[in-house]
């Protein structure tokens, strides 16, 4: 969890992040993060929209680890999306975290629906206040979340600064290749959210007669088949036991074959969530 991966404007990036998605505020997610930073984690993913900043923000202080061993990505909301807005949300997320600056901020959609209707306008006035925080030096990386090659598209032909990430679903069965071809085509690392299907690989068959190959937990092969896609896994748990296992994925490796059969998995679940219906 400490090796490295490089971003296209050279900074290093930890290539397994803790996720902190549907996280209980308080306690839970103090102790989550706790916990994560203990097992050797030391890149933590949190958004806005995930209400749970202030308590992530107090685990990172409350386990003692120093701000430039640590890798913290935000994401601003589809609400605050515009040049002022994106400007006042970032201050309150940094509020929140009780941090001087960020690794990387993502707009976290693309959100084209309904009330939506000047989605290109809106991210492209919001990637004008990133490029500034950017400059300013209050965050080292910037970038996006859930774009694909058409909502990345009229954005990369206006930015001064090309984003640096893009974080999508990913897992087996779910792997959006064209968006990935788009960010391998232009530089851009892609991150990987619920790489375990919020769960729902656990209990496939194919990915548990795999694992048991490799005397690894389904979760781990997960983790090691993202790794092996070039795709950064950002897997969440807020078991301490789960949080440590799916830190444990550098001591093997899954054959061609293997990766070849997971690879051309169809569709076995996820989240649900399709980039151009979200209207929230
Ligand atoms: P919990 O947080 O209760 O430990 P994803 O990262 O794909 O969104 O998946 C997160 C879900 O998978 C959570 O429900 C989490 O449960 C569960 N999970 C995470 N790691 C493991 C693991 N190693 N074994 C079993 N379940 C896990």
């Amino acid at each position: 969890v400490k090796d490295f991966w490089m971003l296209n404007n050279g900074v290093r990036i930890p290539c397994v992040g803790f996720g902190t998605w549907q996280t209980p505020d308080g306690e839970t997610a103090v102790q989550a993060v706790k916990s994560a930073l203990e097992a050797g984690y030391v890149h933590i993913d949190t958004a806005a929209a995930y209400d749970n900043e202030a308590s992530v923000g107090r685990g990172i202080r409350e386990a003692g680890v120093k701000r430039e061993d640590l890798f913290v990505t935000s994401k601003l909301w589809n609400a605050n999306r515009g040049y002022d807005k994106t400007m006042a949300a970032f201050e309150k997320t940094m509020k929140d975290l009780g941090l001087e600056y960020l690794d990387l901020y993502l707009i976290h959609w693309p959100a084209v629906a309904n009330q939506f209707e000047n989605w290109q306008e809106l991210n492209l006035s919001t990637w004008r206040a990133f490029e500034q925080l950017y400059k300013d030096g209050r965050i080292r990386a910037i970038g996006l979340s859930n774009f694909m090659p058409h909502h990345m598209e009229p954005l990369m032909a206006e930015a001064k600064i090309r984003p640096m990430v893009n974080q999508i679903e990913f897992h087996p069965g779910q792997m959006q290749r064209e968006t990935v071809e788009y960010c391998r085509q232009h530089d851009i690392l892609v991150e990987a959210w619920s790489p375990l299907g919020t769960g729902r690989m656990l209990t496939n068959p194919t990915l548990q007669s795999i694992a048991g190959k490799y005397e690894k937990s389904v979760a781990q092969l997960c983790i090691r088949w993202c790794l092996q896609n070039e795709v950064l896994p950002l897997p969440k748990s807020v078991t301490p036991s789960r949080i440590r296992e799916n830190a444990q994925v550098f001591d093997f490796k899954i054959s061609r074959d293997d990766m070849e059969q997971i690879n051309k998995m169809g569709y076995i679940g996820g989240s649900g969530l399709v980039p151009d219906e979200i209207d929230f």
